[in-house]
């Protein structure tokens, strides 16, 4: 299949010289899920993740039990309720399994609150500080698209597990996979309704001082079947990558329109997951039973491939077999693959990412990608 890599635009109008928000990475990434039990054991043995902390009745916690999973650096919270009255249980109920809050580590959440709610951020929550035998936490929480949240992380006054009131998770009786290779969260995408996708950069912009390093329009992303448009923002140190996507006018119903109707609005729709080896983190992820999206044989047609990504150090066979996409940028050139959905309802999705240089997102891919999505669109009957 010969694709010409959409021409990436950067629009550095919305650039601010000042940082006002500095950010050390992603902290953390919360899921509200209808049973953190089970789903914990499936990130551990599919994922390679560690279980390590909880939060629940049992450490004093009434309201909700939350276990937390670690991989390198990255660290998802999964959270359940404990009854119907709970908003964990609202949020299930709407939208299903899904990310609530994309936690990002700050030195000062005081100020980082201050400064985003002072630029028309909507505040959630109000600076509060946590504590327990192993010091002290401040968390502030900002709104952004649908019901998703920002909880701005200051932790450099605590050693605990993880937040106060998690205690160590153990299980003397099970032996945790190995990990898989997962080492950041590399970027983290949503998915908001069509016309909605230039007031959440404008968001960014305003409020967290982000800047919009790449557009992609209808015509670089659109099949023969539906298209839409996609900003990435980004934060200063770009240790922060926020794509925001809408639908656009298609022949029929795009895989944006199938997410914002089953996850009842607004969300996150990937979250993109670095390895440093793609090759063996796909083959064990392939191995362990995660179900990825199939790529047509003629992705690899080795003129057509080599015409577009050049050298790479990978065997085109090894890509092949384990179906992982390449593209290249300016800067260098990436390897990406991209998992079914996690959940029965089809929202959220991860993509495992190896960046050889590159610093975009792997647009030369976008259609080989969306009619892949497009044919489990259609076995869903949802095209
Ligand atoms: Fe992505």
């Amino acid at each position: 299949m010969a694709e010409t890599p959409a021409a990436p635009r950067t629009d550095t109008d919305l650039e601010t010289a000042e940082d006002f928000l500095p950010i050390n990475g992603t902290d953390y990434v919360e899921f509200y899920v209808g049973n953190a039990k089970q789903a914990a054991m499936y990130y551990a043995h599919l994922f390679g993740f560690s279980i390590t902390a909880y939060r629940g009745p049992e450490t004093g916690h009434r309201e909700s039990v939350s276990y937390l999973l670690e991989q390198s650096n990255v660290h998802f919270v999964l959270t359940s309720a404990l009854g119907p009255e709970s908003e964990v249980a609202e949020h299930v109920h709407r939208h299903g399994d899904g990310v609530k809050d994309i936690a990002l580590w700050v030195d000062d959440a005081e100020k980082s609150f201050a400064e985003t709610t002072n630029r028309g951020a909507e505040a959630v929550r109000e600076p509060t500080v946590l504590e327990d035998d192993h010091g002290r936490v401040v968390l502030s929480s900002i709104a952004t698209f649908g019901d998703t949240v920002h909880t701005f992380v200051d932790r450099s006054d605590y050693d605990g597990p993880f937040l106060p009131g998690f205690e160590p998770w153990d299980n003397a009786f099970w032996t945790p996979p190995d990990p898989v290779g997962l080492q950041y969260v590399d970027h983290c995408v949503g998915n908001v309704h069509e016309g909605e996708m230039d007031t959440y950069v404008q968001y960014y912009a305003d409020v967290m001082g982000f800047r919009n390093m790449l557009s992609f329009s209808d015509s670089d992303i659109s099949t023969e079947y539906s298209a839409l448009m996609s900003k990435v923002m980004a934060n200063g140190n770009e240790r922060i990558k926020f794509p925001i996507n809408e639908p656009a006018e298609g022949k029929k119903k795009s895989q944006i329109e199938e997410y914002l109707e089953f996850y009842r609005g607004a969300g996150v729709q990937h979250i993109a997951l670095a390895t440093d080896d793609i090759l063996s983190t796909v083959r064990e992820l392939r191995r362990r039973g995660v179900a990825f999206l199939h790529v047509p044989d003629t992705y690899y047609d080795r003129d057509v491939l080599f015409d577009r990504v050049g050298e790479i150090n990978e065997n085109v066979e090894d890509l092949e077999e384990l179906g992982i996409l390449v593209d290249r940028d300016p800067d260098g050139y990436l390897l990406q693959i991209f998992t079914q959905p996690v959940q029965d309802r089809p929202t959220v999705f991860y993509e495992i990412i190896q960046r050889e240089g590159a610093r975009t997102f792997g647009a030369g891919n976008f259609k080989a990608l969306f009619e892949a999505i497009e044919r489990e669109q259609e076995k869903r009957g949802n095209l």
